[in-house]
Parts: C-alpha cells; sequence; structure tokens
C-alpha cells in the first residue's frame, strides 16, 4: 500500500494496516526532518485566541494534525491546507466552546482548546483528554492554573467546565512541569489582566516554540525554556505566520535506526539543540555522532555498550525516545538500565520487545534491565502507542528475518511517511 503522499489533513484509521520489515540491512543516505507534532498542537491551540487567520509553516502530515483539526472544526473553525505542509486556521466565527468527547478522545493535546477558549469566550468545557496508554495523566496542573487565574471549575457530566469573568494574572505552582499544562496556562494568560508567572513550568522546546508563536501574536511572554515563565497579559492579540519547529523527536528516531542497523545517515534540518542529551548517550553507548549546522550525522564504528539513562523532562532524556533507545541497547554489550521518570507506565512494549528474542526484564513498572547483544528475530508485534510503535520498527530493521508491525495507525499519529523516510534509507518496508 502506496504512502499517502499529502495527507495533511488525513484520518488516520484503524484499518488494520501493518507494517512488514525485512530486518537486516544497513541504513544509508540523507533524511528530511518534518515539523514537529506536539509544537504544531500548540500552534493550533493558539489559533483560537484571534479571529484573524494564523498560517503555520512546516506543519507535519500526520494523524494527529487531522485529528486536531477535526477538534477545531467542531468548534467552527476553518482548518484548510494552503500547501504540502502549510495549514490556515481561521477561527472568526467560532459556534461551541466545548468539542465532542469522541474528538478529544483521539488525542491528548485537545485539552489545549480549554486555556485558549477560556481567553477567548469566557467559557470552554472539554472531557478528560485521550491519548497513550502510558501511565497516569492527570490534569490538576491545567485546572489549578485556570482556577488560581480566576475562573470556576466544574464537573458536567463526563466534562470539565471552565468559567470565568474576566481571567486576572497569578503567580502560578505548578506541581509538575507538565507540556501541556505550561502550554494552556500560557494561552489562558496571553490576555488577561496582569501579569502570569508559572513556576516550575515546563522548559521542552515545544513550550518555547508556543511562547515564540504567542509573542508573534503580539503577546509579552518571557522565560519560556526555563522553569519560570512570564506572562504579561496584553489587550488582544493578532494573527501570525508561524514556522514549527523541527521534530526532534522524529530526528531522533532516524539517528538510532542508523546506528541499530550498522549504517551511516545524514538526518537533515534538525536543531541541535534539541537533541544534546540524546546525542549525548548515543555516544556513550559507542555510536559516532557528527554535528553539522542543522545536519546530524549518524554510524557505528564498532560495538556498542551498556549504559543506563533516564527520561526525564527537558533538558532530561525524553520520555518519548525511551523505548527506541532501548531497543538501541538490545545491541549493547553489557547490562544496561533503562529509568523513565516522567510516566508511570511507559515500559508495556517490553513484552512485544521479548517476543523478539530481547533479554529485557522490568522491576516495577519504570525500570527496565537490557543484556546485550541479544540477536533480534523477526516477530509479529503490536505497536501500543507512537513511540513504542516507533521502537519496534526499529527493532524490525536491525532483526533477522521478517516482522510485522500491527496498529500501525499508533505511528501514523505522530510520524510523517516513516516507511517512505526508511525506504529512502535502504530499508526494506512496506505497509500492508
Ligand atoms: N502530570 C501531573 N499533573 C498534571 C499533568 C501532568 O502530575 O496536571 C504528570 C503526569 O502524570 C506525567 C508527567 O506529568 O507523569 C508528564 O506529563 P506532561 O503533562 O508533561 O505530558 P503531556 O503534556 O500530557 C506531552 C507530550 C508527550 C510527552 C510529554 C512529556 C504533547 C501533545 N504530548 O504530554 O508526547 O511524552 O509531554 O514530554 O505535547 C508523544 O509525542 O508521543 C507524547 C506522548
Amino acid at each position: 500500500m502506496k504512502e499517502q503522499t499529502a495527507p495533511l489533513i488525513f484520518t488516520n484509521s484503524r484499518d488494520g494496516t501493518k507494517l512488514v520489515i525485512d530486518g537486516g540491512r544497513p541504513l544509508h543516505g540523507s533524511v528530511d526532518v518534518s515539523g514537529s507534532k506536539n509544537a504544531t498542537m500548540g500552534a493550533m491551540a493558539a489559533a483560537l485566541l484571534v479571529a484573524e487567520d494564523c498560517y503555520l509553516e512546516n506543519v507535519p502530515a500526520i494523524g494527529d494534525v487531522g485529528h486536531m483539526a477535526e477538534v477545531l472544526r467542531s468548534l467552527g473553525a476553518t482548518v484548510e491546507p494552503t500547501s504540502e505542509h502549510g495549514l490556515r486556521i481561521n477561527t472568526a466565527k467560532l459556534t461551541s466552546s466545548s468539542p465532542p468527547t469522541e474528538l478529544v478522545g483521539n488525542l491528548r493535546a485537545s485539552f489545549l482548546v480549554m486555556g485558549a477558549l477560556l481567553a477567548r469566550l469566557g467559557s470552554a468545557g472539554c472531557s478528560p483528554p485521550g491519548g497513550d496508554v502510558i501511565g497516569q495523566r492527570p490534569i490538576d496542573v491545567h485546572l489549578a492554573g485556570f482556577e488560581a487565574m480566576g475562573s470556576r471549575v466544574d464537573r458536567e457530566g463526563e466534562k470539565y467546565v471552565v468559567e470565568t469573568d474576566g481571567l486576572r494574572g497569578a503567580r502560578l505552582f505548578a506541581d509538575y512541569p507538565s507540556v501541556l499544562g505550561t502550554q494552556n496556562l500560557m494561552l489562558a494568560a496571553a490576555t488577561a489582566a496582569g501579569t502570569t508567572t508559572i513556576v516550575n513550568a515546563a522548559s521542552e522546546p515545544e513550550v518555547q516554540s508556543l511562547a515564540a508563536m504567542l509573542n508573534s501574536m503580539g503577546a509579552r511572554i518571557s522565560g519560556a525554556g526555563s522553569h519560570t515563565v512570564t506572562i504579561a497579559g496584553v489587550e488582544a492579540l493578532h494573527g501570525a505566520t508561524h514556522r514549527i519547529i523541527p521534530d526532534r523527536l522524529e530526528a531522533g528516531t532516524f539517528a538510532i535506526a542508523a546506528a541499530i542497523t550498522g549504517g551511516r545517515v545524514e538526518i537533515r534540518g534538525v536543531h541541535l539543540g534539541h537533541l544534546f542529551s540524546l546525542i549525548a548517550k548515543m555516544r556513550e553507548a559507542g555510536v559516532v555522532v557528527e554535528e553539522d549546522g542543522d545536519t546530524l550525522r549518524v554510524w557505528r564504528d564498532g560495538e556498542l555498550r551498556a549504559v543506563t539513562i533516564q527520561a526525564l523532562p527537558y533538558p532530561g532524556l525524553a520520555t518519548d525516545l525511551q523505548a527506541p533507545m532501548a531497543v538501541l541497547l538490545t545491541q549493547a554489550r553489557g547490562v544496561s538500565y533503562v529509568h523513565e521518570r516522567v510516566f508511570d507506565n511507559r515500559l508495556l512494549y517490553v513484552s512485544e520487545l521479548r517476543k523478539m528474542g530481547a533479554e529485557v526484564v522490568t522491576t516495577g513498572t519504570t525500570t527496565a534491565i537490557i543484556s546485550g547483544p541479544t540477536p533480534l528475530l523477526g516477530s509479529s508485534v503490536r505497536a501500543l502507542d507512537v513511540r513504542a510503535g516507533a521502537a519496534l520498527i526499529l527493532a524490525g530493521l536491525a532483526a533477522s528475518g521478517r516482522t510485522e508491525v500491527a496498529d500501525v495507525y499508533h505511528v501514523d499519529r505522530g510520524y510523517e511517511r516513516i516507511a517512505s523516510k526508511l525506504r529512502s534509507l535502504g530499508a526494506a518496508i512496506e505497509r500492508v
């Protein structure tokens, strides 16, 4: 089955598509990184703040963009492609302040409409958001912040309903540096009366990206990228054109693909600063990583060594690269420890990896111990979420024989044309 080439607004269906990989081929060549999935989610929500057009560039052609577009359309927004990777969003005529539960269930980022709608309309409703099964995902940081800024939070049936007579700036303490929580509070605070400070804010590049977009719309946000973000509320915002940052998680996935297959790959269009933790750990494991402007060159020069990795909030190693790194470590000599410290249940992929011959044991739900190197054997496995799915594709590329990865729609939520991109590097991978 051919991958769609311009599926910006496609709806990825749970149609039983699988990826079939004949492993054991070293990857060679160059690949371009797409725009960041998670940065796009914040940017799309930001368009709800203004009646004017917002133009987004470098939008990845992935399932979650389609899902978020459906959420915005359910509120009365126009979301239309302007090019293969461009979007125009207009929210002049909002008809609802509460997206339907079935759409919200498709992706966690849909909860970002809360902060934006609260600021724009004074009220918003949303069911607890869906998303990957990777552990408990509370939203107390979002809701406590809305309350502290002068809104009432109620539960009406399955929905949270938030209302305000006017948001006021406040000094907020986030119990956890939540990425979406920080973004939601920034959206709400941009036009609040007075100044909001988020203490213990998330510092992820996707938060920085949203601050840059909001500032280009007329907001006054400083400190994004640190753990204290200050938002001086402004009277009104205006439309803007915003370019989405490169996807550091896709870039990292390709870097690991190069290393695990023993190939040599050039990854173009990356933001090196966003990849520092990954590059450091890959080098420690014996991978050669050459940095050159916005390009990474990755290859293996000899045996891989076991290392300990810890998934942490930025600038720690991204939790979204924890599973891909664990797969790489199955090929490293010695005993590697993988500690997941962001989510409390993000090692579910380990049982799939074991089917392929990996020697991995878990202690509790947050530590995996990997003994290597173990040859991986082609098997039938299931993508449990977007990153676990990507990790199993990496395992399939390194395995001998044929691997079938089912439930590929998870991967399509976050990776643009992953099979075509890997095929262009010499992988034998097909959608069936
Ligand atoms: N948390 C709280 N209270 C809250 C919110 C979160 O305690 O109110 C805790 C969670 O329980 C979890 C930790 O904070 O243990 C991290 O959650 P966070 O809220 O930071 O995650 P998120 O904002 O829901 C985003 C990304 C995830 C990424 C995480 C961590 C988007 C759309 N999603 O989720 O991306 O793993 O940040 O960096 O931006 C992915 O792309 O595959 C993905 C899951």
